[in-house]
């Protein structure tokens, strides 16, 4: 690996995962000279700049080294993982964060007059996929002889062109299924965007920025799912009320001047605040409750 001391990191340049990956670097301080129509963005903010390409070449930039970190989808670093494996090498990079957005799944998909029960049923039928490592594996794990057939897009029309009995392909709304007429049976992968990285870690000034940058990112994860919650109670009611929200860090508590019994909390919780858990609080004995977005975290 030749000595950098910017980072890189490969992203999708148009698709699903570009706006959610570029507001995810933007939360973690990054400000890059936008070019979208450019491969590469310069970064201001911080030595780390940004390339723009397609979401199946981000795990073979990192392999080469052209990146260091990528995000791109579980599916598409698996499909490849296990396209080293059977050439007998081993995979140059791997996960290292699960992001939280672009969720969907990899589903086997068939025609909706086909009576699906069971895998045994796919036996020596042709299913069609972008994804023949993951299928073949799903396959072969399911003790199931089928025709793979590696189509590279357009694989939802491959029933009706007759050139496949059935699909496996990516499903998030179900909207590309049901315009062809075809229904999910099985779920071969559930996945979302990733953070991706090369099994070696850099030798150099990167290794510190690819550390801070798994920090911020953690932090911006965090943030997304808490609430800091405020409220005040009699002490005896503490730990019932506690109870009833969200787990989270333990709460601070402090006591209100001139009223002996009653303290004031505030507590982070890691997961949606509803009217419900609002209301069960009140009967718990809690009064004067907040809810409050946090903006930004770091452990
Ligand atoms: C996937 C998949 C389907 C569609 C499903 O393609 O191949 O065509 O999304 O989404 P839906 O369930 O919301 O309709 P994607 O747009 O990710 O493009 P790519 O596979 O070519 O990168
Ligand atoms: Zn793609």
């Amino acid at each position: 690996m030749s000595a950098r001391d910017r980072l890189r990191i490969a992203i999708q340049k148009s698709g699903r995962l570009s706006d959610a990956s570029i507001d995810l670097l933007a939360r973690c301080g990054l400000k890059f000279r936008r070019s979208r129509d450019k491969l590469f963005c310069f970064g201001e903010s911080l030595p780390v700049d940004l390339l723009l390409v397609r979401d199946d070449d981000v795990p073979g930039m990192i392999a080469q080294g052209v990146c260091d970190l990528g995000i791109v989808g579980r599916n598409v670093l698996l499909e490849q993982a296990l396209d080293s494996a059977n050439a007998g090498d081993g995979a140059a990079f791997r996960e290292v964060r699960a992001l939280g957005f672009g969720h969907c799944r990899l589903a086997l998909a068939v025609p909706e007059e086909f009576a699906y029960a069971d895998a045994a049923q796919l036996g020596g039928l042709r299913i069609a996929t972008s994804y023949p490592n993951l299928l073949a594996d799903w396959l072969r794990r399911a003790g199931v002889q089928a025709a793979v057939v590696t189509l590279s897009g357009s694989v939802e029309i491959a029933p009706r062109l007759g050139t496949a009995d059935c699909i496996c392909d990516l499903v998030s709304s179900g909207a590309t299924l049901a315009a062809n007429q075809l229904r999910e049976a099985a779920i071969i992968l559930e996945s979302e965007a990733v953070l991706a990285a090369g099994t070696l870690s850099p030798a150099d000034a990167r290794a510190e920025l690819i550390d801070m940058l798994l920090r911020r990112i953690d932090g911006v994860i965090q943030v997304r799912v808490s609430k800091l919650v405020m409220w005040q109670s009699p002490r005896a009611a503490l730990d019932a009320i506690t109870r009833l929200l969200p787990q989270g860090q333990r709460p601070t508590v402090t006591s209100i001047e001139g009223q002996d019994n009653q303290v004031s909390v505030q507590a982070i919780c890691n997961g949606a605040i509803t009217w419900q858990h609002l209301e069960d609080m009140q009967r718990a004995g809690a009064r004067q409750m907040l809810v409050l977005p946090v903006e930004q975290m770091l452990a």
